[in-house]
């Protein structure tokens, strides 16, 4: 009791060594609260704008440390600034072989490791058959095939190095339009769909080395990308409203709604989770 202090205020009189002990119960806690994916590594690509942003955000809040990649680099760099050392950005262009082998020495070199891939970056141009040019066609198989696969590719080197029990999960961004076609979407819709099926040939693959990897499909969520869409439809409000009615919960989603997923995959709540394909649509795909 020799060192026990106390002290009046308005409220009664505080045992001063009550307080101090449960600043330091409570800083305990805090140091020792895990965020969901604490400690892990995750390269998040076309991560500057849209849900890449949310997912790097997302990831970061819960303990992460991210290499966020984007053709976008002004962007990117302002949303690494935001986000402090939890956040590496490399400038990326998905299509290049040579770009992904840079992202994976600046990944080990800068945080050590690599637990978690998010093939998110993509691009839609919308077209029947009969629009769509070649050249389009192409530009869209380029981003959202040749990534995915040269990001996969670059994963299982990178994360085989982990060991068996360590592992790596790979999380590849597809679409409702992965599985289920439309008039208009002729060259997304094959894109998409593409990114189902080599994501479950990898998961089979590399199960063995305790490298998971799942499809997320999303349906209709508000970015950048799809605000260009209904700003070239000739009625934007009509068009926003139309894509509401389509899904059967009767609205869009938001941003957190797929990074909820991608968070899930990331971590290793879902240790045991590969090849699946994990619908975030409101039902539009059904
Ligand atoms: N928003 C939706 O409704 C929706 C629905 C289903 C699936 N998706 C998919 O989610 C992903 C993200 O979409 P979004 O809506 O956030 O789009 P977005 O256009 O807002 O963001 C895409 C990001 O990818 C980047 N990017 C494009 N091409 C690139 C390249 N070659 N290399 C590196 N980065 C590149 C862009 O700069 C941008 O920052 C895409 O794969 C998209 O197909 C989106």
């Amino acid at each position: 009791m020799a060192n026990k202090q106390v002290k009046r205020c308005s409220h009664g009189v505080i045992d001063e060594c009550a307080l101090m002990r449960n600043r330091i119960i409570n800083a305990k806690v805090r140091e020792n609260s895990m965020g969901r994916v604490e400690g892990k590594v995750v390269i998040v690509s076309g991560g500057a704008t849209g849900l890449g942003e949310s997912h790097v955000r997302t990831l970061v809040g819960e303990g992460a440390r991210v290499v966020l990649t984007d053709v976008k680099e002004e962007q990117g760099r302002a949303v690494a600034a935001d986000l402090g050392d939890a956040v590496h950005f490399v400038t990326h262009d998905v299509t290049e072989e040579d770009g992904w082998r840079n992202v994976l020495r600046e990944t080990l070199a800068t945080f050590g490791g690599l637990d978690g891939l998010v093939n998110n970056a993509g691009v839609v141009v919308a077209g029947t058959i009969e629009e769509l040019s070649l050249e389009d066609w192409r530009r869209i198989q380029s981003v959202n095939v040749d990534g995915t696969f040269l990001g996969c590719k670059i994963a299982v080197e990178g994360m085989k190095a982990n060991g068996r029990k360590r592992g790596g999960s790979i999380i590849n961004i597809s679409s409702a339009s992965g599985l289920y076609a439309k008039s208009t979407l002729a060259a997304y819709n094959t894109s998409k769909a593409a990114v189902t099926m080599l994501t479950k040939s990898v998961a089979l693959h590399t199960g063995q080395y305790g490298i998971r990897c799942n499809s997320v499909h999303p349906g209709t969520v508000m970015t950048p990308m799809v605000q260009a869409f209904i700003d070239q439809s000739p009625d934007p409000e009509g068009g926003l409203e139309g894509m509401r009615l389509e899904h059967p919960m009767g609205t869009v989603g938001e941003p957190s709604d797929v990074s909820g997923i991608v968070l899930y995959l990331a971590s290793d709540e879902s240790k045991f989770a590969t090849g699946g394909e994990y619908r975030i649509d409101g039902g539009l795909a059904l």
